[in-house]
């Protein structure tokens, strides 16, 4: 009997601001029809931030309903790792101030800058602090307001994302259970860097008056070139996540994927011959929420009941970077 501590997903919550911006209001912003969004996305609308509400706001929801869930408080936390690329600001996490809106304990609090794959980036790391024994209960966060980084003029990227946070609290539970994190595989290749990026605002393009004419703070995407990676590696990632547990694709009962674009989704299935209706799919409701998309459908498949306990997850996710990851769980 294996009696070393591994992770178990304790419980979840998820968070989207009310203000709903559908492909038809956006038709009178930009050179674009709702029928092309839904064609080439699957995106009928997104939910925007209200004024003066913050990516730690949103992620305070998130992460309540995630201890209520768990049955824990913000004083049983050891550690808070969110993912995200829209922080509260440049400086400092994003993590410590949500520790702050808890009201949890000085505990480790960090952000993970890896883009839409965020969420199993934090949940990859909150499980290895669990399985060292150094950690009980971790809270893991993905969450973005993209619309305040997004050039509204831009018919190619601002058609594509919406604002969100979902949590996920890991807990500690003995190695001879069933149920926990099974394996988690993580990537990255620079290649493909400026293919979606926020150009200036960092070291290299300090932002001044010709950037803000640009645009240059603002998310720019070749969308083409992400789609064909994305297709390629989420698929291989999926694999060798179930390499990793030792199971193949018939033991999973649900799929929950990062949700940039449903076509990119439908190709994944056929390649793993996983059928779509086993996939957890909401981008017709929120668009691209980056790091937030695989907690806010996690939970949503937890509280409908269709993910029930004992069954298995797969989690796969790729954005900016690029970095991309997978993550097998049973619930
Ligand atoms: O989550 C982070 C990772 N990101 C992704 O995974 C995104 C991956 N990429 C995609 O999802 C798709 O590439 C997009 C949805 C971004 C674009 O779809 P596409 O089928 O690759 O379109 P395209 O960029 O090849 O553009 C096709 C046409 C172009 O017009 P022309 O040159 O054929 O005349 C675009 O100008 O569609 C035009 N177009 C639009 N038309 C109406 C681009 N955006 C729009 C728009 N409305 N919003």
């Amino acid at each position: 009997m294996d009696a070393k501590p591994k992770s178990r997903i304790a419980g979840t919550g998820a968070y989207v601001p009310e203000q709903v911006l559908t492909n038809l209001d956006l038709e009178k912003l930009v050179d674009t029809s709702d029928a092309w969004i839904t064609e080439r996305t699957g995106i009928k609308q997104r939910h925007i931030a209200a004024p003066g509400e913050a990516s730690s706001d949103m992620a305070r929801v998130a992460s309540e309903r995630a201890l209520a869930a768990a049955r824990l408080s913000a004083a049983d936390l050891d550690m808070i790792v969110v993912g995200t690329i829209s922080p509260d600001m440049r400086l400092p996490a994003c993590a410590a101030f949500l520790q702050q809106k808890l009201g949890a304990k000085q505990i480790p609090s960090f952000d993970v800058a890896a883009a839409c794959a965020g969420f199993v980036y934090a949940m990859s790391i909150g499980d290895q602090f669990i399985r060292s024994g150094a950690c009980k209960n971790v809270l893991v966060v993905g969450v973005e307001l993209l619309s305040r980084v997004l050039n509204w003029k831009d018919r190619t990227t601002c058609v594509l994302f919406g604002d969100g946070a979902g949590a996920a609290v890991l807990s500690a539970t003995s190695g001879d259970t069933d149920s926990g994190v099974l394996s988690t595989r993580l990537y990255t290749d620079a290649s493909l860097a400026e293919s979606l990026c926020i150009p200036a605002g960092g070291s290299k393009e300090p932002i001044d008056d010709q950037s803000i004419a640009n645009a240059r703070d603002k998310v720019h995407m070749i969308g083409g070139d992400i789609f064909k990676v994305a297709v390629r590696n989420l698929t291989s990632a999926s694999r060798e996540a179930l390499e990793a547990a030792q199971l193949t694709t018939e033991n999973i009962d649900w799929v929950v994927p990062h949700q940039a674009n449903h076509r990119i989704l439908s190709q994944v299935a056929t390649r793993l011959s996983i059928p779509m209706d086993r996939f957890v799919l909401n981008i017709d409701r929120y668009g691209n929420t980056s790091s937030a998309s695989i907690p806010i459908a996690l939970d949503e498949g937890v509280r409908d009941g269709r993910i029930q306990p004992g069954q298995t997850v797969l989690m796969c996710a790729l954005g900016a970077g690029i970095s991309w990851a997978s993550a097998l769980v049973r619930m």
